[in-house]
């Protein structure tokens, strides 16, 4: 993937509500039989297989290689009509409701700022939270269009365009910060500098990048101690990490953010490893 053509102006928004995504396989079950509602719980249980993405899926270019994989052990990825709709939600319901907090800190840490981005935005609900604390231009960005699609059927106010981190189809220093939930850990290493070179390139000078992600806590600890710092939550993530499927979460861990920022021109402002997420923000310099 390269990032050399340099983008000279922003993308038009889509009219999401207007296209029609083709099905993918998990589309054509009835899950309200048995065997089709089986056939699913071994997908969901079973063996990882790749993603298939139509021919005439539109942006199918965009998707990154290594994403064709069913991260989180969800059917077909994040790539299906129905079960996206269903991710969405129930990400959110296995998270014990850290998420809505988690996202509003990330919004909150960019009020102010005259314009933002949610980078992975999945369901756009980082940038609903940026629009809710008075950001007037958000944009959202993912390169799934099943999730943009669904993004921007709930969520208003936010122009939602496909793209991946790695090559953010915006000019040079367009955005005043960018809010990011949940997506560093589900990326390659090589391709998580890659789009913090990225993230660098598209932010005014002094730009904020204000991020969540899976705490590193519940994967270092055992599980007893987890449970006398936390009660029964605290070996549940643990569990919940265990169980789903995110093959770049431990390179992620092990990364040394301060490190990291700093060689790629930022500093690093504030980082907080709190249970079951980490908090991050750093300033592009
Ligand atoms: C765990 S979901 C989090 C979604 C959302 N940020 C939230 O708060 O619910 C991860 C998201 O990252 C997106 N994603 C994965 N790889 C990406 C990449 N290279 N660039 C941009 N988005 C990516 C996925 O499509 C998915 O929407």
């Amino acid at each position: 993937m390269s990032t050399d053509s340099p983008v000279l102006t922003d993308p038009t928004p889509p009219n999401w509500a207007s296209i029609d995504l083709p099905a993918t396989w998990p589309d054509d079950l009835e899950l309200n039989t048995l065997p089709d509602l089986r056939f699913l719980m071994s997908k969901v249980f079973g063996a990882r297989k790749l993603v298939e993405i139509p021919l005439d899926m539109p942006g199918r270019d965009l998707v990154p290689r290594y994403m064709l994989q069913e991260f989180h052990n969800l059917p077909n990825g994040y790539y299906s009509r129905s079960l996206t709709r269903g991710y969405v939600r129930s990400f959110d319901t296995i998270m014990l409701g850290a998420m809505k907090s988690a996202r509003d800190r990330v919004a909150e840490t960019l009020k102010g700022v005259d314009s933002a981005i949610d980078v992975g935005c999945g369901g756009g609900r980082v940038a609903q939270s940026m629009i809710e604390r008075g950001i007037g231009d958000v944009w959202g960005l993912d390169p799934s269009p099943y999730l943009l699609k669904q993004a921007s059927d709930e969520v208003a106010h936010v122009k939602f365009v496909q793209g991946a981190a790695e090559k953010i189809p915006f000019p040079d220093q367009r955005f005043g910060g960018i809010g990011i939930c949940f997506l560093l850990h589900e990326i390659p290493p090589k391709h998580a500098s890659i789009a913090l070179k990225e993230f660098h390139r598209v932010l005014k000078p002094g730009g904020l990048v204000s991020i969540a992600e899976p705490s590193p806590v519940q994967m270092a600890e055992s599980s007893i101690s987890l449970f006398r710092k936390y009660g029964w939550k605290g070996p549940y993530f643990k569990l919940l990490a265990r169980f789903v499927y995110e093959p770049f979460v431990e390179a992620w861990h092990k990364r040394d953010l301060k490190k990291w920022f700093q060689e790629h021109g930022f500093e690093l402002v504030d980082d907080n490893v709190g249970m079951p997420l980490r908090h991050t923000v750093a300033r592009k310099l």
